[in-house]
């Protein structure tokens, strides 16, 4: 798929977002749809994979970039999050996004904290909701209130945070926001990594170990196939990733997809009809890596996203 470079519109302010979409949906035909990706910047392929599906799909694009304080804990590295605009922008050009909204926090929360949060209950309550309280609530409350600003007809998430794609598919629904949540396939380096804004933080040694992941899960089809159970398999993974001596695993769980329930019992996960999300969380010096494999295990086969 060919994209044409162009140069976007950077906008910094709320009331000129609004402005422009809604120009653009007066001038443009009936079903020209608004797409949009939520970011906060230090863009990777994985993020330009969905700048392209919402340009291909979609008569207008929107990406945003805001660094979410909301989102962060008190421990965690906000101050330190890799920032580059220009970088940012240009990488947004060659992939033909349309307009580049940058609001300041300022901008964002005239009142900060917000008096108003979203939370979606038990879908945040498991995995990342649990290692890091109020995360979602974070996630959840920007990007209502990014769906609000922008009215997108499509937004596009990466399945790397298949539990965000989960809690935000949630509240849309709960909310009747009209959206399609479209969530895209994990994009990795050629030796298995996934893009994470955060892979910046790895030292050369960190990098390495960190392939433990994506290694791991993909021998998990393998276990699946031989008939573990979810609790055999979370060790098994567990065992594998700790091979790695510098990996300190915050969780491997496998739950239910989208629900994000543990799955409880002594049966073959490979008799599972519905998908299965099997997620890690692990920690290489100062720096948390997430990744995962969404499986259907009955379905041999049958993967969403794959690890390599
Ligand atoms: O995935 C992210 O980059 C953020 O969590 C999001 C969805 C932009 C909300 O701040």
């Amino acid at each position: 798929m060919m994209t044409h470079a162009k140069t976007p519109a950077i906008v910094r302010t709320i009331a000129e977002l609004r402005q422009r979409i809604k120009a653009y949906r007066r001038a443009a035909s009936a079903e020209a749809t608004v797409g949009f990706v939520p970011t906060m910047g230090y863009l990777h392929g994985g993020h330009a994979s969905l700048l392209r599906r919402s340009v291909h799909e979609n008569g207008l694009t929107v990406l945003s970039i805001f660094v979410n304080p909301l989102q962060f804990g008190p421990n965690e590295d906000l101050a330190r999050y890799p920032r580059d605009e220009e970088r940012d922008v240009t990488l947004a050009a060659s992939n033909g996004v349309d307009i580049v909204f940058l609001p300041s926090v300022e901008e964002m929360y005239p009142v900060y904290p917000l008096l108003t949060t979203v939370s979606v209950s038990s879908v945040s309550e498991h995995l990342c909701g649990a290692s890091r309280p109020g995360h979602f609530d974070g996630v959840a409350t920007v990007v209502a209130k990014l769906f609000n600003i922008v009215q997108p007809d499509r937004a596009y998430f990466g399945l790397k945070d298949a539990q965000q794609v989960a809690v935000i598919a949630q509240m849309a629904a709960d909310l009747s926001i009209p959206v399609e949540i479209v969530p895209c396939p994990i994009v990795r380096e050629q030796d298995g990594l996934a893009l994470s804004s955060r892979n910046v933080y790895l030292s050369a040694g960190e990098r390495e170990q960190s392939l433990a992941l994506s290694r791991s899960l993909a021998k998990a089809e393998r276990w699946v196939a031989a008939g573990a159970t979810a609790q055999e398999l979370a060790k098994k993974l567990a065992e594998d990733i700790r091979q790695a001596p510098s990996a300190d695993i915050d969780y491997v769980e496998i739950v239910t997809y989208p629900g994000m329930q543990p799955i409880i019992g002594s049966g073959a996960l490979r008799e599972y009809a519905d998908s299965v999300l099997i997620a890690l969380a692990v920690r290489f010096g100062r720096t948390r890596l997430i990744d995962n494999l969404i499986v259907k295990p009955k379905e041999a086969g049958d993967l969403l996203c794959s690890a390599k």
